[in-house]
């Protein structure tokens, strides 16, 4: 078993516990506590047989444990699909003592932690991480949100107690969801562990998830700990992510794949302000991942205009995150002229 902290001022605010075989181990998912007497488990289709199991076994502990399944994919993010939760959670008469457990991928923890951190004002949030993106991202880091409008514009920081990820769940990803998790976890690499961006270009798609949750996790924590409200070095997490946002908003793909042509173009501006010489190489490991490295055909004024807006809302102002190595990222002013380089760069033009 691995474990890691996140701590705010010094406390300890979350606890990550990474080990095989348990998803559905009711006193690794939760601390024993007497006053709690319900929990209510969130789910997905996906999830649903995952979050049986561990209802059944919190069950066996005197828990009262109630499985509710929510609408799958993104749907889940919803502002509409609030109200019905809530309302299952009145008729479960919860009280403060009690916790709100989210079985799923990002998807669904960041709703499970919208949930617990809004009703009754606050109670507890669990998550148990179900896809490689959750892992290694989504689930860590307290940054809860519903989608309204655009994404994630509506949420609150709130911190899990306890993140649990099952590497024997994680084993029997379908591909494209290992795909996904792969660019996340690899920008860890590339901001913050070297030695996890060698096992990519050792390994490839296959490397090890033992390894590459572990050190993905390790980067998230440790940035996280160091920065919660994003003040300073959280932006560093957003390396790909201004112009990747700009790409997945105008052309609909999936987070991964946008994050993975947003890192592409990021290699390009870090190449043009700070000097970084391995774009290139980041790039021919990006291709061997199975992700892309070209944008789907978006219009470029309208993707310059959204990757300003996202700069102007980002923390770090209208500023950019930049490797000047691996592992050395930086946080830069960077003018039109240069994104419009690094989207030509990706075939946005
Ligand atoms: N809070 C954060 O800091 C943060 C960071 C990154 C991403 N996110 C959010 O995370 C979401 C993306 O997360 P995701 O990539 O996990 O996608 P997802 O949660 O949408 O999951 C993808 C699909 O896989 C299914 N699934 C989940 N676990 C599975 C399993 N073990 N086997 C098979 N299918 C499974 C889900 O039900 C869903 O249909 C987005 O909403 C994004 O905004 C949040
Ligand atoms: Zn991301």
């Amino acid at each position: 078993m691995r474990r890691y902290l996140i701590l705010e001022a010094g406390r300890t605010v979350s606890e990550i516990v990474i080990d095989r075989g348990v998803a559905d181990d009711p006193l690794v998912v939760l601390e024993p506590r007497a006053d709690r007497a319900n929990a209510a488990v969130l789910c997905q289709a996906a999830t649903r047989g995952v979050a049986e199991r561990l209802g059944a076994a919190l069950a066996r502990t005197g828990i009262v444990a109630t499985v509710i399944e929510l609408p799958d994919g993104e749907a889940v993010k919803a502002l509409d699909a609030l109200e019905p939760i809530y309302r299952r959670l009145n008729d479960l008469a919860l009280t403060r003592g009690d916790t709100i457990v989210g079985v799923g991928g990002g998807a669904l923890t960041d709703v499970a932690g919208f949930v617990g951190a809004t009703y009754l004002r606050g109670v507890e949030a669990v998550y148990v991480a179900t896809t490689l993106l959750g892992a290694v991202d989504a689930a860590i880091g307290g940054k809860t949100a519903v989608n309204v409008g655009g994404k994630n514009l509506v949420g609150v920081f709130a911190h899990p107690t306890r993140v649990v990820i099952d590497l024997d769940l994680l084993d029997q990803l379908p591909p494209d969801l290992i795909r996904q998790g792969s660019a996340e976890a690899l920008k860890a690499g590339l901001i913050g562990d070297p030695e996890l961006v060698s096992l990519y270009a050792r390994h490839g798609i296959d490397a090890p998830l033992d390894e590459v949750v572990d050190r993905a996790v390790g980067v998230k924590a440790a940035v996280v700990s160091d920065d919660f409200r994003e003040h300073g070095n959280r932006a560093f997490l957003n390396y790909g992510h201004t112009i990747g946002h700009a790409i997945e908003a105008e052309s609909g793909i999936s987070h991964g794949d946008a994050v993975a042509i947003g890192m592409v173009a990021a290699g390009t501006v870090s190449q043009l302000t700070v000097g970084f010489n391995r774009a290139g190489e980041q790039r021919d490991l990006i291709e061997r991942l199975g992700l892309p490295t070209v944008a789907p055909q978006v219009d470029a004024a309208r993707v310059l205009d959204l990757v300003n807006l996202d700069k102007k809302r980002d923390v770090a102002g209208t500023r950019m995150v930049v490797l000047e190595e691996i592992g050395r990222p930086a946080v830069l002013n960077v003018d039109d002229a240069t994104v419009r380089a690094a989207l030509a760069s990706v075939d946005v033009a």
